[in-house]
């Protein structure tokens, strides 16, 4: 279990007076923390196929970035100079129990927006260069030390270096500037340009990253989820239309008409929940969803009897408590009976579930969660 040490704030005020608005330093905000991963074992994962991972080198002499994207070769390490690079591993959360329970530490925000622990490695001078992101991030220096320069608030607008490999604002300008020591964590909200150079060897920073659909998404979403429920003979219609004057004009009768069409057709809220459901639990890598043999079910129950079940990396569960209760997984509604409703909020809510707390035999929520490789 991590938990934050706040210092002067609680989450509250924190959740108040900074989140999605200014960035944060804390000092010691994990007091004596342990690395969740060796960095080797960091290496060992952006050799491997499915796992997202980038190394990026900097020339200080062009000032150019280079960018390899994983999976790396051993060759790729064997040949790097000592300053001046870095190796990033998106969602180590899902290949490290301890990565996953650092993550813990930020349940103060549903699991919905949140997307995952990413882990950097790197040598003195290393980094990404100055950049902004489009979401919420807390930067947990585990390792070394690292300095963080912050700008101002940059958009898709701002000016970047052109043909560069990596995004990099080639007008930031530094307006704060903070070492980060082991322990110490730095919250940057959306937008806000940033540049962490590491200033020791062995430097890892953890970052804590957290996701918003954008409107588009949103629309685009809701509005297939929509529209896949509608009939085909579902149409405008202009019975007793009055003769029109102009045949070349598109009518303002009619635009109104379809505003009004549309405005009760999204109206729906079953059908919104449905497709926000459906959205949030989008696993992170949707190609990598793997089942469970039938077979093996009984001796796993076992085995849960023992040590409980937890939520199997890249899967994501939600429900949502509205005029009836939804559960949503990996993209998908789930029928469940009334009685499974505790046992799905548990799972949903805290990622795990201990045998003593449910009769897990006797869930055929549970078993279909199985099946589909939801938990383990
Ligand atoms: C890092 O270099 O560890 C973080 C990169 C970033 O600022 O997004
Ligand atoms: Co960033």
């Amino acid at each position: 279990m991590y938990t934050i040490n706040w210092g002067d704030l609680t989450v509250e005020t924190f959740l108040r007076d900074y989140w999605q608005q200014k960035p944060l330093l804390i000092r010691n905000a994990f007091p004596s923390l342990e690395p969740v991963i060796s960095s080797d074992e960091l290496a060992g994962l952006s050799l491997e196929e499915d796992i997202e991972s980038r190394l990026i080198q900097f020339k200080p002499d062009s000032s150019e970035y280079q960018l390899e994207r994983g999976p790396l070769k051993e060759e790729a390490f064997a040949n790097l100079p000592e300053s001046h690079w870095t190796l990033l591993v998106q969602a180590v959360d899902h290949y490290s129990p301890e990565a996953k329970a650092l993550l813990g530490a930020f349940n103060f925000v549903p699991n919905w927006r949140i997307d995952d622990l990413m882990i950097s490695y790197a040598t003195p001078g290393g980094g990404v260069g100055p950049h902004y992101d489009n979401y919420d991030v807390f930067l947990i220096q585990a390792e070394g030390t690292r300095r963080w320069e912050l700008g101002d608030i940059e958009s898709s607008q701002s000016p970047r270096l052109p043909d560069a490999p990596v995004m990099v604002l080639s007008e930031f300008q530094s307006r704060k500037s903070f070492e980060l020591e082991p322990g110490d964590m730095l919250y940057l909200p959306p937008q806000v340009a940033h540049n962490g150079i590491a200033t020791s060897e062995d430097c890892v920073t953890y970052s804590a990253g957290f996701r918003a659909p954008s409107d588009a998404e949103i629309l685009r979403t809701v509005s297939d989820y929509i529209g896949e429920s509608l009939m085909s003979e579902q149409r405008f219609s202009d019975a007793k239309r009055l003769a029109c004057q102009s045949p070349g004009e598109i009518d303002q009768a009619s635009v109104n008409q379809i505003e009004q069409r549309l405005k009760e057709l999204l109206s729906n809220r079953d059908q919104l929940e449905n497709a926000l459901g459906a959205l949030f639990s989008e696993p992170k890598y949707p190609d990598q969803a793997e089942s469970n043999d039938p077979n093996t079910y009984q001796s796993w129950l076992e085995e849960t009897n023992e040590f409980g079940i937890e939520i199997a990396p890249n899967n994501r569960l939600l429900y949502l408590e509205g005029d009836q209760f939804k559960l949503f997984c990996n993209g998908e509604q789930i029928d469940l009976d009334e009685f499974d409703i505790a046992l799905a909020k548990q799972l949903a809510d805290q990622s795990y579930l201990s045998a003593e707390e449910f009769n897990l035999e006797d869930s055929d929520l549970l078993k279909s969660l199985f099946l589909s490789g939801v938990v383990q």
